[in-house]
């Protein structure tokens, strides 16, 4: 067997062990992954590794796959991050609001498809006031009292998630993006700051909701070392839910004619994260199925445990342009659960109707 092979399998049983290394160690591992051009030693790692992820993810979850209703309610965005395809300086998108009426209906829908966890994702929308989300969310959780209701709004004041949280929002999504300084500085204009982002993290945590982070895979100027303090960052924070997917150009962006992130180093990521944090909520995410037609499936197959089907109205979706060639967005796509579920079924697992909390007591 190759010496880098062999290097490698000792890292991972030791992280299997331990559920961490060091910094050094992260990168080594991730080095020896990324730097080999020998496919077949690639195939030998990525397999020595999803087998041990999905032997932690049978032992804690079984078969059973969580899907999570994602609403897109506004596509209006005060930020202007260099990567994003609704940043506020893109004049080419057109812009939408759900209404009040409209992100009810689609939970009412959600509910009779199974859904029992909603996420009311958006950009920074001013017109979002705090009264406005928590008149939502406390509408929401009358509906449907037996659902979880996730927040992804991005930053705001620390008394604002506590409004949130006491109206029945109980979990958070905000990606952290990537936890080195400068790369930070790199991807998002001067008003935004890592510290910021972090206080946010930490606000959100100590108020008690169930929290997000997540970063993306190959994204401009990214390196093993800032994977490597992502990593380390994710130890230190210890979040429930953990999101990540391939950086994909947008063409109205600054990072226009970057290239984009790997299906390949993003499924390695996942199933390091499924031996660091054996409990948490990983989804296969929507960025991982634009890439490749079956990047879902890979996803769970690497440690991934949630699929976060869209349930906006489909004359929408397009509108919600993140990146190039988003999937899900056209007529097809109203099927998007019956679609899961299939694919779902023919990797081996089940579609549950479920909360799917972080699981406490295993
Ligand atoms: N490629 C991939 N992911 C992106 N996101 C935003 N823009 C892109 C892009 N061009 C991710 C960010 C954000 C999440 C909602 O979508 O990580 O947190
Ligand atoms: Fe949306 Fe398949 S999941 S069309």
């Amino acid at each position: 067997m190759p010496v880098d092979v062999v290097r490698e399998i000792e890292l991972i049983e030791q992280l299997e062990q331990n559920h961490h290394l060091t910094k050094q160690e992260f990168q080594e591992l991730l080095e020896l992954r990324f730097a080999t051009g020998n496919i077949d030693e690639q195939q030998e790692m990525d397999q020595i590794l999803f087998a041990k992820a999905r032997k932690i993810q049978n032992r804690i979850f079984g078969n059973q796959i969580y899907i999570r209703g994602l609403i897109e309610f506004t596509n209006y965005c005060k930020n202007n991050c260099y990567y994003c395809g609704i940043r506020r300086e893109n004049g080419a998108v057109e812009r939408y609001r759900l209404s009040r009426e409209q992100i009810l209906d689609c939970c009412k829908e959600g509910y009779q498809l199974g859904y029992r966890t909603f996420v009311l994702q958006g950009g920074e929308d001013p017109y979002f006031t705090d009264d406005r989300i928590c008149d939502i969310v406390s509408t929401m959780k009358d509906n449907h009292p037996d659902c979880a209701i996730t927040l992804s709004l991005g930053e705001r004041e620390r008394e604002s998630y506590e409004r949130f949280y006491q109206a029945g929002a109980e979990r958070y999504l905000l990606r952290h993006e990537t936890a080195n300084e400068s790369h930070y500085r790199w991807l998002h204009p001067p008003e935004l700051s890592l510290e910021h982002r972090k206080a946010c993290l930490r606000a959100l945590k100590e108020i008690g909701y169930q929290v997000g982070a997540g970063f993306m895979v190959g994204s401009p100027g990214q390196t093993v070392e800032h994977l490597a303090e992502d990593l380390e960052f994710l130890w230190e924070l210890q979040p429930h839910m953990i999101g990540i997917g391939p950086f994909i150009s947008h063409k109205e962006t600054p990072f226009a004619n970057e290239k984009n992130g790997s299906v390949e180093q993003t499924l390695f990521l996942i199933g390091i994260l499924r031996l660091m944090f054996p409990k948490c909520l990983i989804p296969a995410t929507t960025a991982l199925g634009t890439l490749a037609a079956d990047g879902r499936e890979r996803g769970i197959l690497s440690g991934a445990n949630v699929i976060m089907p869209n349930l906006s109205p489909v004359s929408v979706r397009e509108q919600y342009s993140l990146y190039d060639n988003k999937i899900c967005t056209g007529e097809e796509s109203a099927q998007c659960t019956q679609c899961i579920q299939n694919r779902m079924k023919n990797i081996g697992k089940r579609i549950v109707v479920d909360r799917g909390d972080y699981p406490n007591n295993q």
